[in-house]
Parts: structure tokens; C-alpha cells; sequence
């Protein structure tokens, strides 16, 4: 069990999915068959994590409870904190300075979707780390649209480079974020930048100042997917609905999660599966053993 605090990111404007995110929050669209949100939760609960402050624009916030209210359900603590502008990833230590209290976190970002063999256990070596961050490059084809690794000769982080016209290497830093507890303190100390956003990676660069960021590589055998876009939101569901299907396992599943947990009995799960006894999903979670 860690000692960690989760962190998810749900805010933004979603400009890229209008018309679609005119009318509805980018994290609630679906994702084949459950809400965008539930995969990155999902990552943060497979990291053993419970206490999880969910972070919305103020309008968008209601919406977010009506599905997912204050987590007991799934044995998890749920704080709600709005985002009045969406002023930039950095911006998250700010807002969650006083819920993480000083404690040690794992950010996810609420419109990205992870899967690999053996991510609850990169997790644990991230959540093994007293001190330091530690982030997740992924290879990508299109890394210039990433904030990008830039590796030395013997393979350590020299730098990270935001959306380089020129990649210094194919890996992509994920939305994936395991940081120390003075994560809100260098957070306070990020100025806007030309987008004016509080970059993320002007906070990274000050973890990698004082030598303590860690890129963790996520292999091949991972998909890391982003769900911003018309094109990648239809790939991601289709992703989700031929592994499923293919193997019968819900893919980013909080019930299925919270269950194996021991965070949430039989009868809880019992409880939660006739809300969805109409469906495939309601059926798995009354299947498990
Ligand atoms: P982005 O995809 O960079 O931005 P966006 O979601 O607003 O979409 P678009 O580019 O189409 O306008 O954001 C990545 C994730 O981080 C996404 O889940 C939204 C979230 N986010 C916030 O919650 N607050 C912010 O200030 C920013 C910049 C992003």
C-alpha cells in the first residue's frame, strides 16, 4: 500500500474534439464502453493508491460527481478541486498543494490510457523512490508533438525538450507523473510560458537541476495512448473493444480493480453490477472470482 497521493488531471478546454467538448467534458466521452476517466484512475489504483484528488473545470465538476461521487464505492477518497483556467499541467501542484500536504504523488493525466504487462510493478519502482521524480518516455512516431527525452551517451536524462521542431530522441514523456513531495514548491516556481501555461516541464527541468529525475522507458509491450483527437479518440475505443473482446478482461475497470484490491467485498461488487445488469460489464464484474 503506498503512502502516495494520486493526482488526475481532468480539466482543460478539449478545443481539439469540438464540437464535441463544447457540451461535455473531454474525460467523460467513452471510451468503447466505460467513461474516459475510468482508465487513468485506474493506473493510480493498480499503484495502490486511494487518496485521489480529481481536479475539473468548475462547470464540468457536477457532471464528474453524478458517475463517480466521492469514490466510496470503489474503497477510494475523492477530492474535488475545480481549475478555473486550464493555465497548465504545472498548475496541478498548485491547486492540490494543501490535499497532498506535503506528501508524495502520482499524476495522471485524465485523457491518457496506459496498458502493458507489468505496469503495477514500474509503478512500484517509481513508488520505491523516496525522493525525486520519476517520469515515462514512451517511443512514439510523432515525438515533435510531445514534450521529448533528450538522452546523454550513457542513457541518462539530459534534458527535456517541449515540442522540439528537432527531436533530440523518438520518447515521449507520458502524462504520467510519480514526484516527491516538493512537487508544489518548484511548482510555484514556473513562469508562464510563451502559451502561457504553467509548462510541466519547467517543473521536471528543476527535479533534473538537482540530478533527481528518473526517466523510466515503457517498452514496446505497452500502448500508451492519447485520446485528444477525433482519430486517436476512435483508435483508443477500438483498442479497448479487440482486447476485451479477444480476451474476455475489462481493460481500465475501477470495479474489477477495487475488488482485487480487497478495497471493496463481494457484496459491494454484487452491489455495483446490477447497476450495469443490462451490459457485458455488469456481467464480467458478477463473474469475478
Ligand atoms: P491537452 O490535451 O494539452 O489540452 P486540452 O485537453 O485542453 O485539449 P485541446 O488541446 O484539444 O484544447 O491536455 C492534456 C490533459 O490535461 C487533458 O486531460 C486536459 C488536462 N489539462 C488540464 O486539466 N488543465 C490544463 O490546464 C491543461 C493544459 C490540461
Amino acid at each position: 500500500m503506498s503512502d502516495r497521493k494520486g493526482i488526475i488531471l481532468a480539466g482543460g478546454s478539449g478545443t481539439r474534439l469540438y464540437p464535441i467538448t463544447m457540451g461535455v467534458s473531454k474525460q467523460i466521452l467513452p471510451i468503447y464502453d466505460k467513461p474516459m476517466i475510468y482508465y487513468p484512475l485506474s493506473v493510480l489504483m493498480l499503484a495502490g493508491i486511494r487518496e485521489i484528488a480529481v481536479i475539473t473545470t468548475p462547470e464540468d465538476q457536477a457532471q464528474f460527481q453524478r458517475f463517480m461521487g466521492d469514490g466510496n464505492q470503489w474503497g477510494l477518497e475523492f477530492t474535488w478541486i475545480e481549475q478555473p483556467s486550464p493555465d497548465g499541467l504545472a498548475q496541478a501542484y498548485l491547486l492540490a498543494e494543501e490535499f497532498l500536504d506535503g506528501s508524495p504523488s502520482l499524476m495522471v493525466l485524465g485523457d491518457n490510457l496506459f496498458f502493458g504487462h507489468g505496469l503495477p510493478e514500474i509503478l512500484a519502482r517509481a513508488d520505491a523512490k523516496p525522493e525525486g521524480g520519476t517520469v515515462f518516455g514512451y517511443r512514439v512516431a510523432d515525438p515533435e508533438r510531445y514534450g521529448v527525452v533528450d538522452f546523454d551517451e550513457d542513457g541518462q536524462v539530459r534534458a527535456i525538450v517541449e515540442k522540439p521542431d528537432m527531436p533530440p530522441s523518438s520518447f515521449a514523456v507520458t502524462g504520467l507523473y510519480a514526484l516527491d513531495g516538493t512537487a508544489p514548491e518548484k511548482a510555484a516556481r514556473v513562469t508562464p510560458s510563451e502559451r502561457n501555461e504553467l509548462e510541466i516541464t519547467a517543473l521536471l527541468e528543476q527535479y533534473l537541476a538537482e540530478d533527481k529525475l528518473t526517466v523510466e522507458v515503457m517498452g514496446r509491450g505497452y500502448a500508451w495512448l492519447d485520446t485528444g483527437t477525433h482519430e486517436s479518440l476512435l483508435d483508443a475505443g477500438n483498442f479497448v473493444r479487440t482486447l476485451q473482446q479477444r480476451q474476455g478482461l475489462q481493460m481500465g475497470s475501477p470495479d474489477e480493480i477495487a475488488f482485487n484490491m480487497g478495497w471493496i467485498s463481494r457484496a459491494d461488487l454484487e452491489k455495483r453490477a446490477k447497476l450495469f445488469g443490462k451490459n457485458d460489464y455488469g456481467r464480467y464484474l458478477l463473474g469475478l472470482q
